[in-house]
């Protein structure tokens, strides 16, 4: 445990952590864009090291789910719950997952963000991340993605 009482450890494959997970997804994203069980399920199936969930007083606040491709991380989905933004439980699940990832050899850590998401854009620039390309109709409802990308 940190001294803001959060605890950063891997995403179970068990009811009470997918739905808590899948929970944030709702109140974070669009139905399109947020999580399903099955969602979780399949990357837990991928790295399940690299599914990271932040905890306080034993209930899950936010998730940072990634995986290995390429040599490079992958970070498909970063939520935290809405009552607990902007007390730097992104940063440190980003912290974690950054020493987790450099000590599998991985130097790069590449994301897609909507083009409007502007509270995740200056979350991700904050955290270091360059855009390094636009990705036109990345999301379902046609909206453009900005790929970003980290060195680490
Ligand atoms: C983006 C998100 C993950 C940030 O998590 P968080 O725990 O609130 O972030 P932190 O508290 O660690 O913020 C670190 C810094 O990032 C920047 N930042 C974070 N949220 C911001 C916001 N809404 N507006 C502007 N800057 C923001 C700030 O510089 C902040 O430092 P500060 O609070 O000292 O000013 C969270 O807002 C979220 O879950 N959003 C909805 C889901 C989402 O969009 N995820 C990203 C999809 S790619």
């Amino acid at each position: 445990m940190n001294d803001m009482g959060v605890t950063i450890r891997p995403l179970q494959d068990e009811e009470s952590d997918l739905r808590q997970v899948v929970e944030i997804e709702n109140l974070s994203f669009s139905k399109d864009d947020a999580y399903t069980r099955e969602d979780f399920r399949r990357w837990l199936g991928y790295n399940p090291e690299f599914c990271l969930v932040a905890e306080i007083d034993g209930r899950i606040v936010g998730d940072m789910i990634c995986r290995i491709l390429r040599y490079k991380l992958d970070l498909a989905s970063c939520a935290i719950h809405p009552k607990y933004r902007r007390y730097g439980v992104g940063s440190l699940l980003l912290r974690e997952m950054e020493t987790l990832a450099a000590k599998f050899g991985v130097r790069k850590i590449e994301l897609q963000v909507r083009k409007t998401n502007s509270s995740g854009l200056a979350f991700w620039q904050k955290m270091g991340f360059e855009e390094s390309g636009v990705l036109p109709g990345f999301y379902p409802d046609g909206e453009d993605g900005l790929q970003m990308s980290k060195k680490i």
